[in-house]
């Protein structure tokens, strides 16, 4: 029985009549279907279900859960109608009170305006052009086109409704999003996972088909169900084909996923690295979709504060020589240094099914910020090259940094290669030299001297915030080199180099809007052992910050929110001093 009232929206082609019946259900009809149905939604709402029927018949034809705007808009998302365009349509949502601000809001269109609406949006990071965006997944580079999926909801700006987005570059850099490239099914919502290109046509999917493996989730009455699954493309993953043997493997684990897959020359086999509760397991394969276990690893080796996730396993130059090792990178959740997400490598040997790890006793972080998770590398980079990609944000405070269109960014693109200090092999990470290509209008600041006051530097007129600052300093005795980028509000990102204690720290307790979390205001810390020269490329885009050491010795990255972009530097020494033999800014877009 129909209860409340109806509305109904005319336009010129549409029209579209909300029923409210009992139970908080309501049904949208549609009477003829435009390309999408605008929703309304609510961050902090709770979540409705969003059920498209077709033909008036009660076929299910896709579900959702959608936080539908109660008393207030915080963006709208498309719902794509254009396969059901001649049909009959409803759509039934349940869990939403018929008082809710969504029912006036609801609109039909043919378009979706997806132009920036965000002043914390970075200009030069990737970010989703709506929704929400969490880690990156099934990286490959084909035919001159580095493709980057990604954790994505598109239909609201916080966790939920896993879908693989897709953008695509040619340099790293400047995106193009593609749209959603595997959507939900059966079997769950879809869950991070890599991609493959088939050369071989060792599964038969065709020569040269990518094909992408994933984690198939769904929460169940009786509990969590993690499976991987597969699916192929034969256009360049664009579009892609669930295989019909899905899924492929499967186990009573609850965390059980995140498959990286490639391929091991030397044995002439696939590798799949998956992350089980707090281990990882190694698989292999000659077909890609009958896999054998091979070893376990993890059983007291680096940190276990959380879960691990996102596994991967390459192999890497060790600079200065002509040897290689493995190293395994492990994404843990939560546990990171400095509360949260974060990611640990372990470097060693690995003989196409164990992998040993060559220093068990040190716990080795890539990046000493708040805001590097998920990181996993890119499968046939050009050159030999490993690139590695991190998603820039905490589970801590994900979900509530203050975006709405969108929320999350990635990483810089970052080329890992091996030093060696000491008895010990670390990480490097450099921002790939494509960074470098796209720097625009160079501003060089003279060289000059800091000792005990503060110098004042203006790094740009314009006032984009979105830029790199290239500094080298020229250490004479001072025990702390201190800076900060500043804005002309006085909101700041402290950061300074400890000579004593070799660290390299950054505050951001003063940075801008923090207050959305506890856990944001943060001061990070990173071992630097630098010289009387040191070195420091400081990568600013609007609501980041990262510092990368000694060309990429350490890095920091870290979330900031100010209210106006940073444009100034200020320079501080103890009596010591030290002198500031370059500062070039350059802009970057
Ligand atoms: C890591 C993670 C993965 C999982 C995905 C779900 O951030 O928890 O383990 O596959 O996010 O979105």
């Amino acid at each position: 029985m129909a209860l409340g009232f109806s509305l109904s929206v005319q336009g010129m082609e549409s029209n579209l009549v909300v029923k409210h019946l009992a139970n908080e259900q309501n049904i949208v009809v549609l009477d003829s279907v435009k390309k999408f149905l605008l929703l309304p939604v609510q961050d902090d709402a709770p979540e409705g279900k969003v059920n498209i029927v077709v033909n008036n018949e009660g076929q299910l034809a896709q579900s959702m859960n959608i936080r539908l705007a109660r008393e207030r808009v915080d963006s709208y998302v498309p719902l794509d109608l254009s396969a059901y365009v001649n049909q009959k349509v409803s759509i039934d949502i349940a869990g939403m009170p018929s008082s809710s601000l969504c029912w006036k809001e609801l609109k039909m269109s043919d378009s979706f305006d997806m132009t920036n609406k965000e002043m914390f949006r970075p200009v030069y990071h990737h970010t989703p052009v709506y929704g929400w965006m969490n880690d990156p997944n099934g990286m490959f580079y084909k035919d001159g086109v580095y493709h980057l999926y990604f954790q994505y909801n598109p239909y609201g700006s916080v966790w939920g409704n896993m879908h693989w987005g897709h953008s695509t570059s040619t340099d790293l850099m400047h995106w193009n999003f593609e749209g959603c490239a595997i959507v939900p099914d059966a079997w769950g919502a879809i869950f991070s996972g890599s991609c493959v290109v088939d050369h071989n046509n060792t599964a038969g999917f065709g020569k040269g088909a990518v094909v992408a493996f994933y984690t198939s989730a769904k929460a169940t009455p009786w509990g969590d169900v993690q499976s991987q699954s597969m699916a192929y493309s034969l256009d360049n993953g664009k579009t892609f084909t669930k295989y019909e043997g899905n899924p492929i493997l499967t186990s009573s684990e609850k965390d059980f996923r995140d498959p990286k897959i490639f391929w091991y020359a030397p044995g002439k086999h696939w590798v799949m690295m998956l992350a089980v509760g707090q281990h990882m397991e190694i698989y292999s394969s000659v077909n890609l979709k009958e896999w054998k276990k091979e070893s376990e690893f993890g059983a007291m080796q680096g940190a276990h504060g959380g879960v691990w996730e996102c596994p991967d396993l390459v192999e890497i130059p060790v600079e200065g020589t002509r040897e290689k090792k493995w190293v395994l990178i492990c994404n843990l959740n939560p546990g990171g240094p400095f509360g949260g997400s974060a990611a640990q490598y372990f470097v060693g040997s690995f003989d196409g099914k164990k992998f040993v790890n060559e220093s068990p006793t040190q716990t080795k972080w890539m990046d000493w910020g708040k805001d590097n998770y998920a990181t996993v590398t890119w499968n046939n980079a050009p050159d030999g090259r490993c690139i590695a990609l991190g998603w820039m944000s905490n589970w801590q405070y994900a979900n509530n940094v203050p975006t709405r269109q969108y929320r999350s960014a990635n990483t810089l693109a970052r080329d890992l290669t091996l030093y060696r200090e000491g008895q010990e092999l670390y990480l490097k990470s450099t921002p790939s030299v494509e960074v470098k290509k796209a720097r625009g209008k160079k501003v060089s600041i003279p060289s000059f001297k800091v000792s005990e006051k503060h110098e004042m530097v203006n790094l740009f007129e314009e006032k984009q915030g979105a830029y790199e600052v290239e500094i080298v300093i020229q250490n004479t005795g001072a025990s702390k080199i201190a800076f900060c980028l500043l804005n002309d509000k006085g909101e700041k990102v402290s950061m300074y180099y400890d000579l004593n204690r070799k660290q390299f720290v950054m505050d951001r307790s003063e940075s801008g809007t923090v207050d959305f979390s506890k856990d944001f205001p943060a001061v990070t810390v990173a071992p630097a052992n630098v010289d009387k020269e040191l070195t420091l490329r400081l990568f600013v885009d609007r609501s980041s910050i990262e510092a990368f050491g000694e060309d990429g010795k350490f890095v920091m990255t870290n979330l900031v929110f100010p209210s106006q972009p940073y444009v100034k530097m200020c320079f501080e020494a103890d009596k010591n001093g030290y002198a500031v033999k370059s500062l070039n800014v350059y802009k970057l877009q």
